[in-house]
C-alpha cells in the first residue's frame, strides 16, 4: 500500500452547513473551515472528511448532487474552496471529499437529459423501466414526473435517481442492462472522471457514499462480486494515476477492503461489533459494553471485532467513528466522563479514528428538532458547532441559522479550552498519546480479558489497555508486574495486584507491560 499516510491519520469530520459561518448567511462556509484549521490541528487531527460540498438543491443534505464539477455557492466560491485545500495542506492536513457515486440529484442535467421523451446520449446513464406502469419488486421506481416512457429507479429518496452501473443478474432484459454493457462501462468512466477532477484539484481521496449500492441484483448472501469488480478497477486507476489517494467506503463489510478500498467504516448496524461496544439497543443481546448498568457483554464485542479485524487487517483499515451525520451523537446518552472512556477505547483499537465535529466537546443529539433538508431523525446530530456562549454559540452572526444553535455553558470550545479536565483537553491528550506510540498504528491486537461487563483488557504490542465502563470497582484476572508503568489514564488508574488488576470505577489505563 503506497499511501502510508492513512496509517497514522486521525480524521475530523465536517458537516459544512454547521461548522463555521463567516458571511452571516446562517450556513457554514469554506472560509469558516479555513479559519478553524488550527483548531482542528490542535486537536491532533491530521485529516478532514468533508461532507458533500457540491452544487446541490439539498434535498438530502447535499447527497443529491446537481453538478459534480462545481462547489455549492452556499459554502462560498471556487476560490474559497481552493484556498481551504491549500491552507489545509500547508498545515499538514489531508482533505478527503465525499463521493456520491450511486445517484445524482433529480436536478442533475444528465438526469434531466435522460428523462426526455426522445432517445439521446444520456438515455442509458440512469436506470429506467421500459413502461410507465412498471413497478418492479425490490426497487423503488418513481413514476409520472417526466415525459420519458418508463419509471426511474432511485437509490435512496425519490429525489436521487440511480446511476446505471448495470445489473449482475438480469431478470428483465427489456430494461435491465448487464454491468458489462457499454452503457454501464460509460457510467464507470464518468465516475472516474469525477474523481480525477477533484484529485487534480488537490484533494487526497474520498469517503464513498453507499459504496455497495452501484451494481444492482449483485450477488447472493451479501457478497457483491460485480460491485467489488467495479471498485477494484477504480483502485487500479488510483494506484496508477494517484498512488497517494485513498478511498474509504461506507459499506461496513470486510469485502469492501478486498474490493480495493483502503479503509471501511464499521457502522452502527444492529448487533455488529461497533454497536456491541458503544451503541447498544434496548433489547437483550444487543446492549453495549458501555451500558452503565452492566448489561453488555465484552466477549460478544471482542469475538465480533476480532473476526472482522482478522478478515481485513492484511488489506486495509477499519474506520471507527464517534458518530457521523447519520447517527445520533453519543451525548447525552453518555456523560462527559463516560465519553472519555468511550473515545479512549475506540481510538486505541486498531483503526483509523474519525471524530465528528462537536463530539470532542460532547455536543448533544437534539431529539425532537424539526427535520431540515430531509435529515429527519438525523437532523439532531447536525446542529451548529458550539464555539462559545456568544450569539448562535459563536457559529454565526445571522438572525436565523441553518439549524438552531444550542447554547451550553459546558459544551462549547471556549469553556472547555480553559478547563484542564474538559473532554476537549482529554481528546487532545488522547490523540497526542496515540501518536507517541507505534503500537497504536501496528496491526497487533489481542483481547486478554473480555467477559461480560467485567473490565475489558486488550493488548497492543507492549501496551496493555484496561477499561472499566461501570460505576463500581471491579477486578480482572490479568497479572502484570507490580511496577508496570502507567503511560496514560483517565479516572484513577488500575492497580496491578498479585492475583490480577484492581480496576477503579469509570477508568481507563494504559500500562507498558
Ligand atoms: C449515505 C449518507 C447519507 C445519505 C445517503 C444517501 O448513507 O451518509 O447521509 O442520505 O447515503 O446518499
Amino acid at each position: 500500500m503506497r499511501n502510508n499516510w492513512l496509517k497514522s491519520a486521525v480524521f475530523y469530520q465536517i458537516y459544512p452547513n454547521s461548522f463555521n459561518d463567516t458571511n452571516g448567511d446562517g450556513y457554514g462556509d469554506f472560509r469558516g473551515i479555513t479559519q478553524k484549521l488550527d483548531y482542528i490541528k490542535g486537536l491532533g487531527a491530521n485529516a478532514i472528511w468533508l461532507n458533500p460540498h457540491y452544487d446541490s438543491p439539498f434535498m438530502d443534505g447535499g447527497y443529491d448532487v446537481r453538478d459534480y464539477f462545481k462547489v455549492s455557492s452556499r459554502f462560498g466560491s471556487e476560490e474559497d474552496f481552493d484556498e481551504f485545500l491549500r491552507t489545509a495542506h500547508a498545515k499538514g492536513i489531508k482533505v478527503v471529499l465525499d463521493l456520491v457515486p450511486g445517484h445524482t440529484s433529480e436536478q442533475n442535467p444528465d438526469f434531466l437529459k435522460s428523462a426526455e421523451p426522445v432517445e439521446n446520449e444520456m438515455y442509458d446513464r440512469f436506470i429506467w423501466t421500459k413502461g410507465e406502469w412498471d413497478f418492479p419488486q425490490g426497487f423503488k421506481a418513481i413514476s409520472g414526473r417526466h415525459n420519458r416512457k418508463g419509471n426511474y429507479i432511485v437509490n435512496f429518496y425519490s429525489t436521487q435517481p440511480s446511476l446505471n452501473y448495470g445489473f449482475n443478474r438480469v431478470d428483465e432484459p427489456s430494461w435491465q442492462m448487464s454491468y458489462k454493457s457499454d452503457a454501464a462501462k460509460k457510467t464507470r468512466e464518468w465516475l472516474k472522471s469525477v474523481m480525477r477532477f477533484w484529485l487534480d484539484r488537490g484533494c487526497d481521496g474520498f469517503r464513498v457514499d453507499m459504496a455497495d449500492s452501484l451494481v444492482k441484483n449483485d450477488g447472493e448472501q451479501g457478497e457483491k462480486p460485480a460491485t467489488s469488480e467495479l471498485w477494484s478497477e477504480v483502485r487500479a486507476m488510483l494506484d496508477e494515476e494517484y498512488p497517494d489517494a485513498v478511498i474509504i467506503s461506507e459499506w461496513s463489510n470486510p469485502q469492501s477492503l478486498r474490493a480495493g478500498f483502503h479503509a471501511d467504516f464499521m457502522l452502527d448496524h444492529h448487533g455488529k461489533p461497533y454497536n456491541l461496544l458503544v451503541r447498544g439497543e434496548e433489547e437483550p443481546d444487543t446492549y453495549s459494553y458501555f451500558d452503565a448498568n452492566g448489561r453488555g457483554d465484552a466477549q460478544k464485542f471482542a469475538e465480533g471485532f476480532s473476526a472482522w479485524y482478522n478478515e481485513v487487517k492484511d488489506n486495509g483499515y477499519i474506520a471507527l467513528l464517534s458518530c457521523n451525520h447519520d447517527t445520533p451523537r453519543l451525548a447525552p446518552f453518555y456523560s462527559q466522563e463516560q465519553l472519555k472512556l468511550v473515545y479512549a477505547t475506540l481510538y486505541t483499537l486498531p483503526c483509523v479514528p474519525f471524530m465528528y465535529y462537536g463530539d470532542e466537546i460532547g455536543m448533544k443529539y437534539i431529539k425532537d428538532i424539526p427535520s431540515v433538508e430531509c435529515g429527519f431523525g438525523r437532523t439532531g446530530s447536525r446542529t451548529p458547532m458550539q464555539w462559545s456562549m456568544g450569539k448562535n454559540a459563536g457559529f454565526s452572526d445571522a438572525d436565523r441559522t441553518f439549524l438552531p444553535a444550542e447554547s451550553d455553558k459546558v459544551v462549547n470550545v471556549e469553556a472547555q479550552t480553559k478547563d484542564k479536565k474538559s473532554l476537549l483537553n482529554f481528546i487532545k491528550s488522547l490523540f497526542a498519546f496515540r501518536k507517541s506510540r507505534e503500537e497504536f498504528i501496528s496491526r497487533d491486537l489481542e483481547f486478554v480479558h473480555a467477559v461480560g461487563s467485567e473490565p475489558l483488557v486488550y493488548r497492543r504490542g507492549k501496551l496493555l489497555c484496561v477499561v472499566n465502563p461501570r460505576s463500581v470497582k471491579a477486578t480482572a484476572p490479568v497479572v502484570i508486574p507490580a511496577k508496570a508503568p502507567v503511560l496514560f489514564s483517565e479516572g484513577k488508574p488500575a492497580k496491578p495486584k498479585k492475583d490480577g488488576l484492581e480496576v477503579p470505577p469509570f477508568s481507563f489505563t494504559v500500562f507498558e507491560a
